[in-house]
């Protein structure tokens, strides 16, 4: 019988964060959003209230039940708050500094019982659990974007995850509706050490000019059935996150084939970064094509 959970705190309210703070209380939970300052917190909320604004458009939510989702979120600048949750889901920028800071905090004030999830897409949740008096109790649990909408949470387990954890945290997942599947703590973990080199191929292509974006993203969205084309999809991932992922697996295996693209690397240089920042391989309007020359 694995624990009750009824709490949870997410802390950072970015595209990720907000889309999972979201997705706990559609599911019943009750949730704390924790952001960095004001500013950065009304942007949290205002992410998680276009998202169900448009479920309520499209007739996908009652009024009623938004109504309850919103008393079911709580947002706050305060860690502190976080005293008494049961898990808490971190998606703070993937900076290992940051998630010192983070995690040092949630170490002091989440009660001794807490589970202490990250959402990290690149970095080592051994680490991450290292930083932490409670390792036993740290896990990963990865979501995809846009996370309301995408199935799978891989749940990622280290050499010290106590495996009551990792039960837990796997029932809580089936709970948000979520397609939980365990995998171990290895750059990319699953998903992402296939997808995100499988986008950095099409970047490749795309730097070569065998095709350009709109080419190169038509033909693997109907040669594979896929919703995206790759270059899209870097484009809404975030190209420095690709970047994030390709760089550790490449840390980490030292095979050629997860070099980065040069022009994936000069693009994040340029703060380029897709829609997060308006421009990436796509823009808004009449944005000019990323030059390769
Ligand atoms: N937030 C909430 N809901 C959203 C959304 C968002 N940002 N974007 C789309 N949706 C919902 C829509 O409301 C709609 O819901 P409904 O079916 O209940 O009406 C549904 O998703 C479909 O949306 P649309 O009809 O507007 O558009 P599409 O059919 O083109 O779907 C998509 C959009 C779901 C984004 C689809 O294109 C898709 O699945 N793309 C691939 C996404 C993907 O591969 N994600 C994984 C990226 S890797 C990752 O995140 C890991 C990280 O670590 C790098």
């Amino acid at each position: 019988m694995v624990q009750e959970f009824d709490k949870v705190g997410v802390v950072g309210l970015g595209t990720m964060g907000a889309g999972i703070a979201e997705v706990f209380a559609r599911a019943g939970f009750d949730v704390i959003g924790v952001e960095i300052d004001q500013a950065a917190l009304d942007r949290g909320r205002g992410h998680v209230d276009k998202s169900l604004s448009r479920a309520v458009a499209k007739g996908k939510l009652t009024e009623e039940e938004r109504s309850g989702i919103d008393s079911r979120l709580v947002f706050t600048t305060s860690r502190e708050d976080l005293a008494d949750v049961d898990l808490v889901v971190e998606a703070v920028p993937e900076r290992m500094d940051l998630k010192r800071d983070v995690f040092g905090d949630l170490d002091r004030i989440c009660k001794t019982e807490t589970i202490l999830a990250t959402n990290t897409s690149s970095l080592s949740v051994t680490e991450i659990a290292a930083l932490t008096g409670r390792p036993g109790k740290v896990v990963g649990l990865h979501f995809f974007n846009p996370a309301p909408v995408m199935k799978l949470a891989e749940v990622i387990t280290t050499v010290s995850t106590d495996p009551e954890t990792a039960d837990v945290v796997t029932e809580v997942a089936k709970r948000i509706g979520k397609t939980p599947v365990t995998v171990g703590d290895r750059a990319g973990f699953v998903a992402n050490a296939l997808l995100v080199p499988y986008i950095n191929d099409a970047i490749r292509l795309y730097e070569r000019k065998v095709a350009t974006r709109e080419e190169i993203d038509e033909a693997v969205k109907k040669a594979a059935g896929l919703p995206m084309g790759p270059l899209t999809l870097a484009d809404m991932v975030g190209l420095d996150v690709c970047l994030a992922v390709m760089d550790v697996l490449w840390e980490e295996y030292r095979d050629k084939r997860y070099a980065a693209a040069p022009l994936l690397r000069r693009m994040v240089a340029a703060g380029r970064l897709g829609r997060k920042s308006g421009r990436g391989f796509y823009g808004d309007g009449d944005e000019p094509e990323p030059r390769v020359t």
